[in-house]
């Protein structure tokens, strides 16, 4: 960390006489008097040094403080001559060198334009860190939030943002535009994989991820200002798009949506972005009730609010941006401007609006008392340089190693007829796929651009990598990218496909969800050869899959894991048995969108689903062609008894089933094993919380090893989705270890 003095940076006295947008003179004192101030004195308290340096302040350099401009359009003169406060790379803006050294020079750049100024405020500089330090060349690249949101895993987010935030610093930069705490409701919004899932608790549980960007508190070793965004609801509009519109109660806006914000304030984020959305149709960017009164009042908020990309120019629903609109945005509580290339106007309309009285001056010194309070708290009058010692930390073995275990928590094993995990050694395997051998397909959107790019794009592991890694000499791979090629030797073939990358509006589906043409005609060619078929989908989102499932072996939901594809392939091999758990629910079909948990929709998983090999079958290369029958085990020498409870969801042509099953005799039964036949021709798909087998209309269900044993009173709760005829009677009778049961 480079800490020296400021005068050490021999900072030419300089009358500085800028002309401002509008043409006024900017004032001029000489930089060098800003050495020895109160408010660069950094023993002081902050409180008392933003009061010192506000009072020192013109008007200008107060607007400049609320302005960040784009990289691309702002030189290092420019933020001396206009005081700008702050600058931004947008998704994919880089130096021309991009690699740490070449992002720090930028900055440091930059920054010395700031230090030109004659109050020497230190500039900050944001960028969309969202899944590691993903604009940089060679970054290590982590699973996207729905991932993570899959792994339930808050410690682990914790060292991600670590890890982001040591790598951010190694590049020069101090600002994250992350974590997105956005609560998905609608999966064909194209933002769904930066949630970390449907329902507010898991976000609210991430939010662990500030504390490892920002530390304990700011200003620690790669101290990074965190970002709680988008505010407010962004995940829950009405029609799954990005600029959409929320139309929910306040009550229901206050459940589902505000509860990681309040998190994120409760562990003292720094940032909070505001969203493009609007609730009950009002743009969140004017909407002084959500960020005045209920942001910076009741939760209590203290940092800096900041725009989204040229958020303001949506308020009056008309491309750019007017005096009115500069003014209903700061005036609703808005801190911070992001105003990519029209900053100059920006300025000028601000200056104007608080000179014209439509902007009261107490309301731009709260933006930048909580604009400087963050640099101060950052450390950046100290500091204001980057700090090289972590540009090793860049792509490192260490983070990559991280990013495999973040990968490896957040598969979701949804479908296994006893074929995963795959066995290391002996036979062939066939891989194919779009997404099998192409870093950029798993790495999705926000990757060294801002949609990301399908191909070799960032350097890392692609699953086929993976799984060559992963098997033994004895175990020849082949990849033919179509499924070209393969025939009945092949132990298994694994189909990796989904989705390419996209970001933001460009990943909205308001038509199909299902998987493309590739992808269906791969796994067709696959099953043609009559091998197993082990599916792994690389998504954002849940896709419209369930007339083909049943055609699967296997299905492992990898989402968007980056570039540490050999985290997939531990799980396929069982280096790692899958504990992921669906953090939003998987539809049956598209049609249904939007569908959460306890809407009453059926759907083909429900959230909080996810197998795993717990006391499954090893590695088994040659995959049993019978079930295995289930052992019956005699009554219990006590009193047996036994009470079910079936309630069943119905849709087209499936249905989904939740049984209760009670053990009212008086001995333990471990493990249980619940037996009943089906009359219609039902016929179970996939089971959840117990293992379903089937035989004809015999339908056996036993308990997993977290629930095989079922002590004398007590009851076991399973699931399954099968499918039916046009009818769909319950079972007339069930036992239980051989215990006839009555149904409730
Ligand atoms: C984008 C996104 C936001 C991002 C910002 C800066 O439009 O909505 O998430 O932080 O602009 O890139």
């Amino acid at each position: 960390m480079h800490i020296r003095p400021l005068a050490a940076y021999g900072v030419a006295a300089a009358l500085i006489a800028g002309i401002g947008a509008a043409g006024a003179a900017l004032t001029t004192t000489t930089p060098a008097a800003a050495a020895g101030l109160p408010y660069q004195d950094p023993a002081r308290p902050v409180a008392d040094r933003v009061t010192d340096l506000l009072a020192r302040m013109s008007l200008d350099e107060k607007v400049g403080q609320m302005t960040q401009a784009e990289r691309a359009s702002a030189t290092a003169a420019d933020v001396t001559t206009y005081r700008l406060g702050s600058l931004l790379s947008g998704g994919g803006s880089a130096p021309a060198q991009n690699n740490a050294a070449g992002w720090a020079d930028m900055y440091d750049a930059f920054q010395r334009g700031a230090m030109a100024t004659p109050l020497q405020i230190p500039m900050i500089y944001g960028i969309d860190a969202v899944h590691g330090d993903n604009n940089v060349y060679g970054s290590t690249i982590f699973p996207h939030n729905i991932g993570l949101g899959a792994a339930r895993d808050p410690e682990l987010a914790q060292q991600i943002g670590r890890a982001t935030a040591e790598e951010v610093t190694g590049a020069g930069l101090d600002w994250t535009f992350a974590p997105c705490l956005c609560v998905a409701r609608n999966d064909r919004w194209g933002r769904t994989y930066e949630s970390f899932g449907e329902k507010p608790e898991i976000a609210s549980a991430m939010t662990t991820i500030v504390t490892g960007f920002q530390g304990s508190t700011l200003g620690g070793p790669a101290s990074v200002l965190a970002t709680a965004k988008h505010y407010l609801g962004d995940g829950g509009t009405t029609n799954g798009t990005d600029q959409g519109n929320t139309q929910i109660s306040e009550s229901e806006l206050r459940a589902i949506h505000l509860p990681p914000f309040q998190a994120a304030v409760d562990r003292g984020v720094g940032s909070v972005m505001i969203s493009y959305s609007s609730w009950n149709g009002v743009k969140s960017h004017g909407n002084k009730y959500l960020i005045t009164d209920l942001l910076k009042g009741e939760l209590g908020f203290t940092g800096l609010v900041v725009s989204d990309w040229a958020g303001i120019d949506q308020l009056d629903g008309r491309s750019g941006f007017t005096q009115a609109e500069v003014v209903q945005a700061i005036n609703a509580g808005l801190d911070m401007i992001m105003v990519p290339n029209d900053w100059k106007t920006f300025i000028g309309y601000l200056r104007a609006a608080v000179q014209a009285g439509q902007i009261p001056m107490s309301r731009i010194d709260d933006a930048n008392r909580r604009i400087l309070t963050k640099k101060f708290e950052l450390g950046l009058f100290e500091h204001p340089y980057a700090d090289r010692s972590y540009a090793a930390t860049v792509g490192s073995a260490a983070h990559r190693t991280l990013a495999r275990q973040a990968v490896r928590e957040s598969q979701v094993l949804l479908k296994n007829n006893d074929v995963l995990p795959l066995a290391k050694t002996g036979g062939k395997i066939f891989v194919a796929g779009k997404s099998a051998d192409d870093i950029g397909n798993q790495s999705g959107g926000w990757t060294l651009s801002w949609q990301g790019a399908s191909g070799n794009t960032v350097p890392g592991t692609t699953i086929l990598q993976g799984i060559r890694n992963a098997v033994g000499g004895g175990t020849t791979v082949t990849y033919q990218r179509d499924g070209n090629g393969i025939d009945g030797s092949y132990r298994a073939a694994i189909a990796v496909v989904g989705e390419t990358p996209y970001a933001e509006g460009q990943g909205d589906r308001p038509g199909s969800m299902s998987l493309d043409s590739t992808d269906l005609a791969t796994i067709n060619r696959l099953r043609a050869a009559g091998v197993p078929v082990i599916v792994v989908l690389v998504s954002g989102r849940p896709l419209d899959i369930a007339a083909e499932v049943p055609n699967w072996s296997a299905l492992l939901a990898a989402w968007l894991p980056g570039t540490e594809g050999a985290g997939v392939a531990d799980v396929l091999f069982g280096d790692y048995a899958p504990t992921g758990k669906l953090p939003v629910t998987w539809m049956q079909s598209a049609g249904q969108q939007p569908i959460n948990d306890g809407d009453g929709k059926a759907a083909l998983y429900p959230y909080g689903f996810g197998l795993t090999y717990a006391d499954g079958p090893g590695p088994d290369p040659t995959p049993s062609p019978s079930i295995t029958p289930t052992p019956t085990t005699p009554p219990p020498s006590g009193s047996a008894g036994c009470q079910v409870a079936w309630t069943t969801n119905d849709w087209g042509t499936g249905f989904s089933a939740n049984v209760t099953v009670t053990n009212t005799g008086t001995t333990t039964l471990n493990p249980w094993s619940l037996q009943w036949t089906f009359t219609a021709g039902q016929s179970v798909i996939q089971g959840w919380s117990a293992r379903i087998t089937q035989s004809g209309a015999a339908v056996t269900a036993t308990g997993e090893s977290w629930n095989a044993s079922l002590p004398p009173g007590a009851s076991a709760t399973f699931g399954f989705n099968a499918t039916r005829g046009s009818a769909n009677p319950a079972p007339s009778s069930f036992t239980l270890n051989g215990t006839p049961c009555t149904v409730r």
